[in-house]
């Protein structure tokens, strides 16, 4: 399994190398900027969760590997500019990413604006090249769409919350969390199956999961802000607190956080049974996504 995901994340990343534009081309400083902010570190769950998403369908590794190289690179390019925008001064005015300056801090703020947006077009452009029909790079394209829309949604809903933390209510704080970064991570998951040919009633079957992996992961994030430091996380610890953002441990404290994490999971576990050993690999990143420790 550990193997499958190594090799995933290196062909993800190779894809994404290959997408982005050279440093020697014009305009040089948004090149490097758009290299910076995808390049230099991630977990890359994302792109391992299409192609885990594909191996329920057929097989992801060896040659059949290449059919999820476009889906992955998206994914990932869109998840990078979120970053990008997410840490400038006008949202969560943010110094370090992935161990690193922020794009803002590194180059200027006029290029982080620049980098996102290029890389969100670059997502599509990637995605539109992906080797599949017609219907499913359609599909693909819309499912990517909604998602990075929908993204902007949960921002937009995490801004408005931003200094009125104890004024919001947990389902609502459970639809920002859903929007902000549950969107894009079910979105990996369709992508990888929309990729493997899957049919839609197999897509939903796969939603639960989904739906609770990207909440967990998004309350892990929270815990990690609180528990955290800032070299381990490679990003400020205990900024959500000063900036009295909308967060689980804010609203239920640490240990109901920790135990809803632990409802997630399980309901995780549960979504994949019908899946069988065939889910080992989206199991595996369930996990990391309640465990991880950065
Ligand atoms: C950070 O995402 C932002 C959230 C949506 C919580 P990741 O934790 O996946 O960040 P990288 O890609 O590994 O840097
Ligand atoms: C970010 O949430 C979600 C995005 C859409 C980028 P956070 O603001 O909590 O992410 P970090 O902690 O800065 O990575
Ligand atoms: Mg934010
Ligand atoms: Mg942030
Ligand atoms: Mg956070």
């Amino acid at each position: 399994m550990e193997a499958s995901l190594r090799a995933w994340r290196e062909r993800a990343d190779a894809a994404l190398a290959r997408a982005l534009p050279a440093t020697d081309l014009a305009p040089r400083r948004l090149h490097e900027a758009m290299r910076h902010a995808v390049l230099l570190g991630g977990k890359r769950m994302r792109p391992m969760l299409v192609y885990a998403a594909g191996t329920l369908f057929r097989d992801a590794d060896g040659d059949e590997a290449a059919r999820f190289d476009a889906p992955a690179a998206a994914v990932e390019l869109i998840h990078a500019y979120s970053l990008v925008h997410d840490d400038l001064p006008a949202m969560d005015d943010d110094a370090l990413r992935r161990g690193q300056p922020t794009v803002h801090v590194a180059f200027d703020e006029a290029t982080a604006i620049l980098a996102g947006d290029a890389l969100q077009s670059l997502a599509f452009a990637t995605l539109a090249a992906a080797p599949a029909d017609a219907q499913a790079r359609v599909d693909m394209l819309r499912e990517l769409a909604l998602a990075a829309g929908g993204m902007c949604d949960g921002q937009a809903l995490d801004i408005d919350a931003t200094g009125a933390a104890s004024g919001t209510a947990l389902a609502d704080l459970e639809r920002l969390h859903a929007m902000k970064t549950g969107a894009l991570l079910r979105a990996a998951v369709r992508l990888g199956a929309i990729a493997a040919g899957a049919d839609a009633p197999a897509r939903a079957a796969l939603d639960r999961y989904a739906d609770a992996l990207g909440l967990a992961f998004q309350i892990r994030d929270d815990l990690l802000d609180v528990e955290g430091d800032s070299a381990t996380l490679g990003k400020t610890a205990g900024k959500d607190a000063a900036q009295d953002k909308a967060t689980f441990p804010a609203l239920l404290g640490v240990d109901a956080s920790r135990r809803r994490l632990e409802a997630l999971a399980q309901a995780m576990r549960e979504a994949l049974l019908p899946f069988g050993e065939r889910a080992a690999a989206l199991a595996a990143l369930g996990r990391r996504a309640v465990e991880r420790t950065h």
